[in-house]
């Protein structure tokens, strides 16, 4: 079946509202919106309220949280709510990013409450899995791939609005990016393991890491990846709008 291609900017701890305006202004000039393609912008939190009120009135366009706490309000200085980050014009969240799993030792039970939290405040939960450069040469990427999506999607209803980022931690910021044939295996495992819970064939599954404009277009030849989530790549608006000019080859 064939999915409309997504593609996600991530733009981790970059661009304050005023470059992301200015960011916008040059991008919005280049794209050319296109049927069967959707877009998602996840600036940093200080950023979201200007990002969304530039895409305002765009469609196909979603913007999102790189991260949210469970907790609806309250004293937890430094945290973003669900509802702050809808207040700001948030229609998604990035969940367990591998950043947020491996340099701030979010555990799987805590995401796991964090993506109940965006889907119950009525966003789109964009829930990140992928092993590490250790557990890939130990042979259990699939193993830990379905541990973290079993774990995340406990007790979530299989109508929820999910898309699965596949992020290998040993490509992000590499470089160094999966073979596109190696992404379709582990990507044929979490459909696998989706289809088990329940998930509709809709439920799309990007993949992440060191995707560029130079291999945009092989990673999305491969009819399991349902589109992408860049994070270096996406902060330059000319390079971004290519990557976003791409069409699934074939
Ligand atoms: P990268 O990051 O494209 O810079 O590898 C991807 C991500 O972390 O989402």
């Amino acid at each position: 079946m064939s999915r409309p291609v997504l593609f996600a900017a991530n733009w981790k701890m970059h661009l304050h509202p005023g470059e992301a305006r200015t960011f916008l202004d040059r991008f919005l000039a280049l794209d050319a919106p296109r049927e069967g393609r959707s877009l998602a912008f996840f600036p940093s939190a200080v950023s979201i309220e200007a990002v969304a009120s530039r895409l305002a009135g765009h469609d196909h366009v979603v913007v999102g949280a790189q991260d949210v706490l469970w907790e609806p309000k309250g004293a937890f200085t430094g945290a973003t709510s669900v509802a702050l980050a809808r207040g700001a014009g948030a229609g998604a969240a990035l969940i367990g990013h591998s950043e947020r799993r491996h340099v701030f030792g979010e555990t799987d039970a805590e995401t796991a409450r964090k993506v109940r939290a965006v889907l119950d405040g009525g966003l789109m939960a964009m829930l990140c899995v992928g092993e590490t450069l250790a557990e890939r040469e130990a042979g259990t990427t699939l193993a830990v791939v379905e541990r973290q999506l079993r774990a995340a999607l406990a007790g979530v209803e299989a109508h929820a609005d999910l898309v699965i980022a596949y992020e290998p931690v040993w490509a992000i910021g590499t470089g160094r990016n999966a073979t596109p044939a190696d992404a379709a295996e582990v990507h044929r495992g979490i459909r696998q393991v989706l289809t088990a819970l329940g998930f509709p064939l809709a439920t799309r599954v990007l993949y992440g890491g060191s995707v560029k404009l130079e291999n945009v277009a092989e990673l999305l030849a491969e009819p399991e990846i349902d589109g992408v989530l860049v994070g270096g790549a996406s902060l330059d608006p000319d390079q971004w709008a290519a990557i976003c000019a791409t069409a699934r080859p074939g």
